[in-house]
């Protein structure tokens, strides 16, 4: 069955590139590698909404197996000759994989994608090992699309001042369907404030252990050749978790 992603993958490919866009280069992949056991070297890896696979690539000194709803982001994916395992799955169901043993789950900028939160995270509980390591990262529900938007007053226009956050609502969790940037077709997307994302791993028996608010720096928009405001507000909510048996 064709999806958001099938009809949105060449042109999504083509923004992530072969190694993450620039606030995958920026911030989450340092993240990433940072907060995974011994950096990822000789790990286990699940990546649960894989897309085109670039995290396969870029830790290559891991096993990683790669779960993703879209065939065609995964067709993608093999013809970047991306390693690894790559299973075509609805990573909120029962996924065809027998494996309960690995190392780390990662779930990159991929939640907010998920209707199903509970149930992904029910497969992480899954496959992941005991004591094992969760890491999620989605774009900052405070400061984002689809809850925030960039605006500017018609002074401020003409003043040409920074564009500044506006949030019509944020306690409130709601669906919509957004392009993101340069992306050909709109996909769906849930907001949910930060808290909810916190108490959903926790009920589903994930400790938190680290949490940040990543923002790129003035080095970041200089290489990237981005506007110089986005270093005023964090673009990734990015955390750490770890499995343990709940009583
Ligand atoms: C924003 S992309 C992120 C992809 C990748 N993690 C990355 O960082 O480039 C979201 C991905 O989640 C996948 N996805 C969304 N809902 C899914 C589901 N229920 N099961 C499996 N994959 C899903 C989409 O196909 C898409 O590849």
């Amino acid at each position: 069955m064709v999806n958001d992603w099938d009809i949105a993958a060449v042109s999504y490919s083509r923004v992530i590139g072969d190694q993450g866009d620039y606030l995958r280069q920026s911030l989450t992949n340092p993240y990433i590698l940072g907060n995974l056991p011994n950096n990822g070297r000789g790990q286990k890896i699940l990546d649960l909404g894989c897309g085109e696979g670039y995290l396969s690539r870029l830790l290559k000194d891991s096993r990683v197996t790669g779960v993703d709803a879209s065939s065609e982001l995964l067709r993608i994916a093999r013809d970047r000759n991306t390693p690894g395992e790559l299973v075509l799955a609805d990573i909120t169901q029962p996924i065809a994989i027998t494996d309960t043993d690995f190392d780390a789950v990662i779930i990159n900028t991929t939640l907010q994608d998920v209707e199903d939160v509970a149930g992904a995270l029910r497969n992480v509980k899954t496959h992941i090992r005991p004591g094992g390591t969760l890491i999620i990262t989605i774009p900052h529900p405070a400061f984002r699309r689809p809850a925030a938007n960039w605006a500017k007053t018609v002074i401020g226009k003409l003043l040409r001042r920074d564009p500044f956050v506006r949030i019509d609502s944020y306690t409130q969790p709601f669906a919509t369907k957004i392009k993101l940037t340069n992306v050909d077709s709109p996909t769906a997307v849930y907001h949910r404030p930060l808290s909810w994302y916190v108490e959903q791993a926790q009920s589903g028996g994930f400790r938190l252990d680290n949490i940040k608010e990543l923002a790129l720096t003035e080095q970041d928009v200089k290489k990237f050749n981005q506007p110089l405001f986005l270093i005023k507000f964090p673009a990734v909510l990015a955390m750490r978790f770890t499995e343990y048996e709940k009583n």
